[in-house]
């Protein structure tokens, strides 16, 4: 089977039984401060997970576009990818679990036809949170899984979420195909890594919010939240050893064995080489072709782009690519998948443009840099390179921290990253602190002051707008409690007139009590009453449009204040370059007394 029929299997057998199939969103998460990327279908529906109205109703079904980077370096193995596509249904309040496991038995044993001798369960066995889920157990036994392929697991293997550190959550029920291998121990079960289990799909039974001091509320609202990994599925369906036989890379790897002359398979060296640019260049053409893009810089997601790109060029000279071969290998991907994701077609050039941009910048000096990382190696009386030297190869040579690591690895060196860190600090560079930073704050914080600051981004967003240029569009967002930040495009700074003016426009929509007013409306009726926003939903899909007085009209899932008069006082803190043509602001909400 190849991926466009399994995409098209799944959208439709949910499709009849009554799920919208939605857009998936982009790979830029908006308004969450604490992950980088979109790690799972759920992601940008966590509003309304958490109760929001969602305006194409309670059961959605869509493909969705993840970046999950923590394995970075196991990419070459047979399952590893940085980007993968999830299948995903959901339940907002609606079906529970007897529907979502009777559904998932009958795709997995009518549709894809897989013997259900093959397949296996995990449920959540029980503790001070949750019970033991014998309900979960006994739907399963019901559509056929016989008791003892149904296995009881802790809170580590069978919980799902939050996606960052608070938000909705659950228990899971988890879905593996049994190898066939012999059991490893008599303990033999899917939370073993022995490889006799692989899991294909996860339902999960979102029913709790994490919050930020750790315990669990209830939502308001019981929803199922489902993912099936596209790259995994259609490895085992195909009994191919590993995702790199699929489809979905086939055409890169041959176009890489051309480029190389080298076959895919020859030498292990050569198959892992083949398979971290496979992989490392589809996840570059997705984040650059991506509806928010993001180009290489050394912050945030910026950073984790510039790290795939010279990873890959560092791969490519093992396998002695010629030069433009990155650039040849985003083309096949281009092609590929600009039917399923048109951004990518509409971004085409910029991704060719920026990737040949990062190869050129690094190739030029990591010539130079491996050198000088072999000298210092030569004399250096212990296996340890400093913090400095790993420094001075990051500034001077542009290698990123976890590439000297690597090259390190490989000839067993370790690095002193701590020390890193600190000749980084000294020299006031902000790098990845940014991403770090990141993850401490608290997700799908819908206090009263993110809310508040959420309405005030409008308010600014039409302000920029209005005063200094009817072009600006929002290019990135994130708001904390204390603070908003808003990315624009423009060439150039703000005078601080402007700036003045920009304060003054929202501290009057403030003063003027205006109503905030929610509307669903579809697509066509949106752009006809000129809202803004981002238009990544099909024309006729119904979305929600926020409306402030006579001020700001924005496509938007909310949640907003409801009347702008409980915003305080809005003051632009801060007014700054984030990359090539792109500008940023912070400014936060003051509250007398
Ligand atoms: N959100 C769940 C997962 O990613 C379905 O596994």
């Amino acid at each position: 089977m190849d991926s466009v029929t399994l995409r098209s299997l799944y959208l439709n057998f949910f499709k009849d039984r009554g799920h919208a199939v939605i857009q998936g969103a982009s790979l830029i998460p908006e308004n969450d401060p604490t992950v980088l990327f979109t790690t799972a279908g759920m992601h940008p529906l966590v509003p309304y997970l958490c109760g929001e109205k969602h305006p194409q109703g309670t059961r959605l079904t869509d493909v969705q576009k993840c970046v999950r980077t923590g394995d970075i370096d196991e990419v070459g193995d047979n399952t590893h990818c940085t980007f993968f596509e999830m299948l995903g249904n959901w339940s907002l309040g609606d079906y529970f679990k007897k529907e979502a496991i009777s559904w998932s038995y009958e795709f997995l044993t009518e549709v894809l036809k897989i013997d259900p001798n093959r397949l296996a369960v995990s449920v959540f066995g029980g503790d001070e949170t949750a019970p033991r889920d014998e309900e979960a157990a006994s739907i399963w036994k019901k559509c056929g899984i016989a008791a003892d392929r149904i296995f009881y697991l802790p809170k580590k293997n069978n919980w799902w979420g939050p996606a960052g550190q608070t938000g909705p959550c659950g228990t899971d029920t988890e879905m593996f195909i049994d190898t066939g291998k012999p059991k490893c121990s008599d303990e033999c079960s899917p939370a073993c890594d022995c490889g006799k289990y692989i899991e294909i799909w996860n339902d999960v039974f979102m029913q709790y919010n994490k919050q930020a001091d750790g315990s669990f509320a209830p939502l308001a609202q019981k929803n199922v939240d489902t993912g099936m990994g596209l790259e995994r599925t259609l490895c085992i369906l195909n009994g191919y050893k590993s995702v790199y036989e699929t489809d979905l890379f086939r055409n890169a790897i041959v176009k890489l064995e051309e480029l190389s002359s080298k076959k895919y398979g020859e030498t292990e060296e050569t198959t892992k080489a083949m398979r971290i640019i496979a992989d490392h260049i589809r996840t570059s053409t997705m984040l650059l072709g991506d509806q928010k893009g993001v180009t290489p810089s050394n912050v945030d997601q910026g950073y984790v782009l510039r790290r795939l790109i010279r990873r890959s060029v560092r791969f490519g000279r093992l396998i002695e690519l010629p030069e433009g071969a990155l650039s040849e290998v985003a083309k096949v991907y281009i092609e590929q998948y600009k039917d399923i994701y048109p951004e990518i077609n509409e971004n085409a050039e910029k991704i060719i443009t920026e990737l040949e941009k990062e190869v050129a910048r690094f190739s030029s000096v990591l010539q130079q840099g491996l050198k000088e990382f072999e000298k210092v190696i030569s004399y250096l009386p212990v296996k340890r390179l400093s913090g400095k030297t790993a420094f001075k190869l990051y500034d001077t040579y542009g290698f990123p921290i976890e590439m000297t690591v690597e090259l390190a690895k490989e000839i067993g060196y370790e690095v002193d990253v701590e020390g890193y860190k600190k000749a980084f600090e000294e020299h006031q560079q902000k790098s990845h602190a940014g991403a770090e930073q990141r993850f401490k704050g608290g997700l799908q914080d819908n206090t009263v002051e993110v809310t508040r600051l959420h309405t005030a981004t409008h308010l600014m967003n039409a302000a920029l707008r209005t005063i200094v240029d009817e072009n600006i569009r929002q290019k990135g967002s994130n708001i904390t409690a204390e603070r908003l930040r808003f990315d624009f495009n423009l060439d150039r700074p703000l005078t601080p007139e402007e700036i003045k003016k920009i304060e003054d426009y929202v501290n009057g929509a403030i003063q003027a009590k205006a109503d905030v007013v929610c509307r669903e409306m579809t697509v066509a009726e949106a752009k006809a009453m000129g809202a803004i926003g981002v238009f990544d939903s099909k024309y006729g899909e119904k979305v929600k449009v926020y409306s402030i007085g006579d001020y700001s009209t924005e496509i938007c899932g909310g949640p907003h204040a409801a009347n702008t008069g409980e915003l305080g006082t809005f003051r632009i803190v801060k007014e700054q370059s984030s990359s090539a043509g792109v500008r940023r602001i912070k400014a936060v909400l003051e509250y007398k007394g």
